[in-house]
């Protein structure tokens, strides 16, 4: 029988759309998740067909002794221990960079070096056979996502804009389209790579952003070609069901551009960014560009003060005041604090088992992390204690084999019990944070949202005890039980009434290396929004508010005083369409069917969908040590003619001073007014003379603009 083709196309359609809702539903707001980060190759092998392909043999060791071959671990694996991960409470996995690695041993000779950790990309568009199948299909990737998606876990797939692979060898930094030779490091007709130095300077935002990375070829994202490819790859993986992307080395792709990447993404569909930004502590020089980065482009950051807080304070017995200070300092400067993702333990770096061989210190950790500000990423076999210390334990010794997973240990149990509340209480996915006792050792924090509560006593001290007296808590008037059950040897605690959202709670003494956790739980007076994602979008785009007390009846969106549609609601998240508006920044804010209004939340309405623009300024007006030249504009993309480091754009690069440029990301098709500004180093500005210069902005590809200095 032959059906109709529009009827197949059809149902097609039906189905496509029925996905991308489901999609919709989950997607965007990451508050509430618990990600666990899973070295693909290291987890399990779940398919032996693709240890050792015919298009890249020799780079895997069964014997598991070389430390930079593959070991077999692939997506099919992870597939096979779905209901582990599930009964450990986790919602999302982040799983190493999926795209075809290239095929050649990357050292001369042996021990070969594989890159079995997946940031050797050769080809975007394709599976990496190691991981999927030996021709490279998207099969076991699908079976993963829908096993994935059926268990209620996101999948979120590392993802390297930086570079190709190693310029040093192997394939020499050679990238394909699909198959499709494109350039390499010595054959690169067009431009697709920066071929600059490796970084040597840090601190220098030009080499950051254009000079290579670790000997990994560099890809030119300001290229028509290379821009339009990697966005392309991307949107592959979004149809392909991932729900969120781990951006590798957002620093040193170029800024800019990322913007326009991010922008693409969220059109596509809805989706969760996060990207490394090492290393974004508040002593790094570029911390001031690492937040305005995170507070602006839609791309969440890994959150490396937090690390080193936690290892320092856990592992290396530090006060306690080193991570409260770095909260503090943190969400002064974060505008989105609580989307960012907290870890302390990664495939980068000596797992903290290794730094301080001690299951209290680990569970303790973990029970900050957990209950902390910001989304928690578990590293794989944390839960079980797995860690070689060999050379300090740091890479490639942290990505152990993943060789027991054991359902009673007690790190499991903790994780599995906190990833719970996590979801219950929403206090720990969009609450605000108050130290409210603290000493070398002991740190009581509480998280609260509206009427909901966590207030959680830790004790670090592996042999002293502490008398607490004089604690105060939202939590109202009541007795509370220890959430964990003892299992972290809590106990009770009595609340009674004080004044002021300051209850004083019982004298109580907390043993040496406890963690306790008492929760309470209100009942919305008015809808409460506790979280937008994406933060930013141009009319068109969906948006997802989540929250708690929305009601079931459909009520209201509103950006500023607009009105926007509603796609979908329920009590706890809904689905608007940016409206036809002003670009700018807004607050936005949900009303219930029966018009009480929401708290507000803040959201940036753009002018348009945006794509990368290269703008230079030649001969600009001389500058000090310490000045730097900015861009600034008629639009939100452009400061809205802002003069300060966080609202103008830039600043803009100069190795061929006095000429400065910048990479932006603009409106497409729209016509900008704009000028350079000095802002010196004490903060005063110069404008440029004359008229606004004015540009209309491609309406695809990506654009460049040249003009002089207006003296
Ligand atoms: C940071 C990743 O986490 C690391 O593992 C990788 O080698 C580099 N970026 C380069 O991609
Ligand atoms: C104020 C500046 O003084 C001027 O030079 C600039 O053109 C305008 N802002 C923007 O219209």
């Amino acid at each position: 029988m032959t059906l109709p083709r529009f009827s197949l196309s059809k149902i097609s359609f039906a189905v496509a759309t029925l996905l991308w809702l489901t999609r919709l539903a989950a997607a965007q707001d990451f508050k509430k998740q618990v990600i666990y980060q899973i070295v693909t190759d290291r987890f399990f092998n779940g398919d032996t067909s693709n240890d050792n392909p015919s298009q890249s043999s020799g780079l895997f060791d069964s014997t598991m002794t070389n430390w930079q071959a593959y070991w077999g671990g692939d997506l099919a694996g992870i597939q096979a221990k779905m209901s582990y991960l599930k009964g450990m409470g986790v919602t999302a996995i982040w799983i190493s960079p999926t795209v075809d690695n290239e095929n050649l041993n990357m050292a001369t000779g042996s021990p070969i070096s594989a890159p079995y950790h997946g940031y050797d990309a050769r080809d975007f568009m394709k599976v990496e056979e190691h991981f999927g199948d030996t021709s490279n299909s998207w099969s076991a990737f699908d079976n993963l996502v829908s096993a994935a998606h059926s268990n209620n876990i996101k999948v979120i797939v590392d993802w390297a804009n930086n570079h190709s692979n190693y310029n040093g060898g192997g394939e020499f930094g050679a990238l394909y389209n699909n198959g499709v030779f494109m350039a390499s490091d010595s054959n690169d007709p067009n431009g697709y790579f920066h071929h600059n130095p490796n970084i040597s300077n840090y601190n220098d935002r030009y080499q950051l952003q254009y000079y290579t990375l670790l000997s990994l070829e560099d890809l030119n994202q300001e290229n028509a070609t290379i821009d339009s490819y990697l966005k392309t790859a991307v949107h592959q993986f979004q149809s392909h069901g991932a729900d969120g992307f781990r951006l590798d080395a957002i620093k040193h792709v170029t800024w800019g551009w990322e913007y326009s990447f991010a922008n693409s993404v969220f059109t596509q569909s809805p989706s969760f960014l996060y990207g490394e930004w090492y290393n974004n502590n508040s002593g790094d020089p570029m911390y001031h560009d690492a937040y305005k980065f995170a507070n602006k482009s839609g791309i969440n950051e890994l959150d490396f003060g937090i690390n080193q807080a936690v290892r320092d304070v856990f592992a290396s017995n530090n006060n306690f005041s080193e991570l409260d200070g770095t909260i503090t300092t943190e969400n002064s400067n974060f505008t989105w604090s609580n989307d960012f993702v907290t870890f302390f333990d990664s495939h980068d770096e000596s797992r903290l088992l290794t730094l301080n061989n001690n299951n209290n210190r680990l569970h303790e950790a973990m029970a900050f992390l957990l209950t902390g500000r910001g989304i928690p990423v578990i590293l794989y076999g944390d839960e079980q204690y797995l860690h070689n210390d060999t050379n300090g334990g740091g890479d490639p010794y942290c990505r152990v084999w993943m060789s027991s997973y054991n359902t009673s240990t007690t790190a499991y149990q903790l994780i599995s019990k906190l990833a719970a509340l996590r979801q219950s209480n929403d206090a720990l996915g969009y609450g605000g944070w108050q130290q409210r006792w603290i000493n070398n050792d002991v740190y009581i924090y509480e998280r609260k949202f509206f009427g909901d509560v966590v207030l959680v006593a830790i004790n670090k001290n592996d042999t002293t005890s502490y008398a607490i007296s004089g604690l105060f808590t939202s939590l109202p008037a009541g007795s509370y039980a220890d959430y964990l059950g003892g299992l972290l040897g809590g106990s009770g605690l009595t609340v009674t009434s004080g004044s002021g959202g300051n209850n004083p709670a019982n004298n109580f003494t907390l043993p040496a290396h406890t963690v306790a956790v008492w929760q309470s739980v209100g009942t919305p007076a008015a809808p409460e929004v506790g979280s937008i994602g994406p933060t930013l979008g141009q009319p068109g785009m969906k948006v997802t508010i989540a929250g708690k007390g929305f009601g079931s009846a459909t009520g209201q969106v509103l950006v500023g005083t607009t009105g926007a549609t509603v796609n979908s609601w329920s009590d706890s998240s809904v689905t608007f369409t940016v409206p036809s508006m002003t670009n700018g920044v807004y607050q936005a804010e949900v009303k219930n069917s029966s018009g009480t209004a929401s708290n507000t939340i803040q959201f940036t309405v753009l002018t348009g969908q945006l794509i990368p623009v290269t703008f230079t300024v030649d001969n600009a007006t001389p500058t000090n040590m310490g000045d730097y030249i900015f861009l600034t504009g008629s639009t939100v993309e452009l400061g809205n003619w802002g003069t300060t480091f966080d609202t103008a754009i830039g600043p803009m690069l100069d190795p061929n001073y006095p000429n400065w440029f910048l990479n932006a990301s603009l409106p497409a098709g729209a016509t900008v007014q704009f000028k350079f500004i000095k802002i010196a180093a004490n903060g005063a500005v110069t404008w440029e003379n004359g008229s606004n210069h004015q540009y209309t902005v491609p309406s695809s590809g990506t654009g460049f603009v040249t003009v002089n200095w207006q003296y």
